[in-house]
């Protein structure tokens, strides 16, 4: 049986039993803010189950396009290795609104699978799943399909919590939802797997082919269940995996809508056709996706919905490339999926040209970077490294435009780990470069073909030079006028651009009054250094003989920093391990922050220990030196190697007498003693295996000491302690004085609450047969529920409604003695004065408990109880 006729025969079945046939809703949901594309046949209906909206119809069936990738659903990095995981896939479902519940929604999916006339599976094949607690379910299945009890599996709440189970539905965090139950087709014994419920659920032999789900509740944002006007029903049958039944295979990739696909696919790469190449899968998996997309609106871009499909198009365009095909390939299969699946969804026909625009225009802009990004990448695997640095990723993501999953993809392919944290740490990096820009621009893709700069600052701060170019915000210029942002490049210069962590100088270039304010320096090309920033005075022509001087004090800064980090790296490494290697480092005036591989939180006292080291080496005040050797010779004298500097033949090894030997292109202090006090102010995790250690040094250190100081003082005026060291103790006095208080609070709230319910039941209202008690107390929502089951403890006779009012929201808790609850049920009274105040809620027939938000009509509804009662009693 062909895909198509499949489709087909489920809904004339469906119509056959007086459902009405609803086209497919589109992939990008309307109103639905809580969903990034459907996902679900049930979708479309949401609000007519929850009541919200009316149809002419109670019974619908359809066939619905349904888009797993980038949401809260995501298969797309499983495509192509798995024998069922898809972007784009179809359900077929049956609904119920109000109409027919359990009963009918098994019989019916029993009677559409196993009937001669339809699909004729023999039933000794299925097997059904009901939620734990489903004794109706359970029942059907046994006595009226008559399947074996061992063929019944109940599961119950397997996923952690409360109603979270493979046998209980849920849209999303919110929405409508219910237990299901759920068929399952035995592939048979030759495939590995187990049944549902099992160890070895998770294999293959077992397939769930349809999802009953039994539509109850409606699930809030505080995830209460409220039920629904009406129980409803919602099924889900995967067309794609019921083909693979029907058809006698067990791939989905097998039945013949993807076998046509996948020959497509091996046409437009040029490429034999096989079950065995994952890449055809993809491709053929993809094309569906995109396709579909793009009918129903969606256009690749850089965010939400367009960056999505843009990430499953580049995925598909990879695959290619990796067969061979480099010229734009994707689109072409556009006419093979419309002849597969353009009758049934006649969108693909009518937008055929627009889809086909639309991928080859992002297949030729990614194929303008797909090669050379092949190459960076290939270059950097090819030293066999078993990890691809963030950097790199990055890098990728940001010039090439590869999506991190694509990255991803192929390393995996390779064996490869990513290093998501240093990944994530150069975008975060970005923002921050984003943010900065905002108030100040620097802009290093200027257009320059120069002469080099020749940086003299290791040695000088203060420097002659000449303006080799000007830029105005990014455009080259001859002169630069007061108020103007732009950069400058020198023939020499003391400035150091930003590198091997250490952020770039800041300062002034200037001649006779006329100045500009270097705000930042970087490399606008491997030796050519910009300085950027503001011309605060005058006017500075291409050609003037200028004076380039630093800024001393954030100079000096920055180099303390910089020398401490080498110093507490190798201190960091002595203390916790050798396994330490550095990670990424941010070196600034204020702060060092150093990022390194350890698998746990650094201890207090192992920080106090790379502190002392740190520290001693300080004092020892050895001279710091700079060398510049080969890279054989720096191997030689144990240098270790600074992540993020590339390193040519010559190398610049900087040596602290003893202390640390590291390859460094970076500014560093005269002898360690300048450094000045050295301290750690904090320690964090930022990835999995990933520490972060941030310190301080000079004057800053000074300033954290005095700071710290004055929040002790502070402290100790605050609690009146005496001294330092009775601060703590009173602390802890005070700590255990509120939670004495806190308990004998809540304890006379209780006697309190007590009080008034025993009065409530001494005024209550004899109607003979009962007592009534209707009265708005003073209590919190909670405390309601503990006096209402007082009040009916206490006499057999009590029918009692109490509401509480608090931030303008009702609390309503009713309560029936258990003698009267043939006659009187609690949930009926409950509700009955939620309807009234604008809220809903049930419960028990002996305890209740429900909400409300009118408060205005809240007296009278306590007033209708009365007679309400009455003619329950009558
Ligand atoms: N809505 C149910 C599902 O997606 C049928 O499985």
């Amino acid at each position: 049986m062909k895909t198509s006729e499949l489709r087909q025969k489920f809904l004339k079945f469906f119509e056959s039993k007086g459902h009405q046939i609803v086209p497919s809703s589109s992939l990008v949901p309307h109103d639905d803010p809580t969903l990034l594309f459907t996902n679900a046949g049930m979708n479309q209906f949401k609000d007519v189950f929850l009541g919200f909206d009316k149809r002419a119809y109670t019974r619908a069936t359809t066939a619905q396009k349904c888009v797993r990738a980038g949401g809260k659903h995501n298969d797309l990095e499983n495509v192509g290795y798995t024998a069922r995981h898809h972007t784009f896939f179809e359900m077929m479902g049956n609904f119920s609104f109000g109409d027919y519940f359990k009963q009918d929604a098994i019989k019916f999916a029993w009677e559409f699978l196993t009937s001669p006339q339809w699909l004729n599976i023999p039933a000794e094949k299925l097997l059904a799943t009901v939620y734990a607690d489903d004794d109706e379910a359970y029942n059907i299945w046994l006595n009226e399909i008559g399947l074996p009890p061992e063929k019944i599996i109940r599961i119950g709440d397997n996923k952690g919590s409360r109603y979270a189970s493979d046998n209980f539905w849920q849209m999303g965090d919110t929405g409508p939802c219910g237990p299901c139950s759920e068929i399952f087709y035995d592939h048979g014994d030759h495939i590995w797997g187990g049944p549902p419920g099992s160890p070895e659920e998770d294999g293959d032999r077992f397939i769930e082919i349809w999802n009953c789900v039994f539509m109850q509740f409606n699930r809030d944002e505080s995830g209460t269940m409220n039920p629904l006007p009406k129980p409803s029903v919602d099924t889900g049958m995967g067309l794609e995996r019921m083909a693979a039944v029907m058809q006698h295979v067990h791939a989905n990739y097998e039945i013949d809508l993807f076998q046509n696909l996948l020959k497509a696919a091996a046409r437009e790469t040029g490429t034999e056709f096989s079950m065995e190449v994952p890449s055809l899968k993809v491709i053929a998996d993809h094309i569906r996706a995109c396709a579909f997309l793009v009918a129903d609106g969606v256009l690749p871009s850089n965010e939400g919905r367009g960056y999505v499909l843009r990430r499953i198009i580049r995925r598909a365009v990879r695959h290619g490339y990796k067969l061979g095909q480099k010229q734009a390939f994707f689109y072409k299969l556009v006419p093979d999926l419309v002849k597969e699946m353009g009758d049934a969804y006649p969108e693909l026909k009518e937008r055929q040209s627009q889809i086909e625009e639309a991928l080859k225009n992002e297949e030729t802009r990614f194929a303008q970077t797909l090669e050379t990004g092949m190459a960076l990448l290939e270059n950097a695997l090819s030293d066999g490294r078993k990890v691809l640095d963030g950097e790199i990723i990055f890098k990728l993501y940001d010039t090439y435009g590869f999506p991190y999953d694509l990255t991803a993809d192929i390393c995996r392919e390779r064996g490869i780990d990513m290093d998501e944290a240093g990944f994530n740490r150069e975008m975060e990096a970005q923002r921050a470069r984003a943010r900065a820009a905002q108030s100040f621009k620097a802009d290093t893709q200027l257009a320059y073909d120069g002469q080099d700069t020749q940086f003299k600052g290791y040695t000088e701060r203060q420097t002659q030079a000449k303006i080799l170019a000007l830029y105005k915000d990014s455009e080259p210029v001859n002169e630069l006028n007061e108020g103007d942002n732009g950069a400058i490049v020198l023939d020499n210069t003391p400035f150091y651009a930003e590198s091997g962590g250490q952020v770039g100088d800041v300062g002034y270039i200037s001649a006779d009054g006329n100045r500009f304010e270097v705000r930042d320096t970087q490399k606008i090309k491997a030796a050519v250094f910009g300085q950027f920033g503001v011309l605060v005075a005058g006017r500075l022509k291409v050609g003037d003989s200028v004076t380039a001087a630093i800024d001393n004090d954030i100079r000096d800064a920055n180099m303390r920093n910089h020398s401490a980090t080498h110093l507490m790296h190798r201190a960091l490494r002595e203390v916790l391990g050798t396994h330490v290697e550095q990670k990424g480092s941010l070196v600034t005036a204020e702060v060092t922050r150093f990022d390194i591989s350890h698998p746990q939180p650094i201890t207090a006292e192992e920080i106090a220990e790379v502190e002392r080291r740190v520290n001693r080496a300080i004092l020892a005040n050895v001279e710091v030196s700079a060398e510049i050797m080969s890279m054989e010779d720096a191997q030689k004298a144990g240098a270790m190697m600074l992540f993020g500097e590339k390193y040519g033949d010559e190398v610049r090894v900087l040596k602290m007498g003893d202390f640390s030997t590291e390859l460094c292109g970076g500014t560093h202090v005269h002898r360690t003693g300048d450094i000045g006090l050295f301290k750690i102010i904090s320690e964090s995790g930022i990835a999995a295996g990933i520490r972060r250690v941030e310190a301080i040094t000079g004057m800053n250190a000074l300033q954290w000491a005095q700071n710290q100081e004055r929040l002790v003082k502070d402290i100790i005026a605050e609690v009146k302690a005496q001294t330092e060291r009775d601060v703590l103790a009173k602390i802890q006095a005070n700590a255990a004085h509120s939670k004495q208080l806190e308990k004998a609070l809540s304890q006379a709230k209780g006697e309190l609450a007590k009080h008034a319910g025993a009065q409530l039941l001494d005024n209550a209202k004899d109607l003979g047969q009962a007592k009534l008690v209707v009265a708005q107390i003073e209590a919190e929502a909670g405390a309601l529920r503990d006096i209402v089951t007082d009040l009916t403890g206490k006499s057999d006779q009590a029918v009692v409604l109490l509401a509480a009012v608090n931030d303008g929201k009702i609390a309503l808790c009713a309560g029936v003695s258990k003698p009267l609850t043939a006659k009187v049920k609690a949930g009926d009274l409950v509700k009955f004065v939620a309807e009234q105040v604008g809220g809903k809620g049930g419960g028990r027939p002996d305890l209740a408990q429900a909400g409300g938000s009118d408060t205005d009509k809240l007296p009278q509804a306590l007033n209708s109880v009365e007679d309400w009662l009455g003619s329950k009693l009558a």
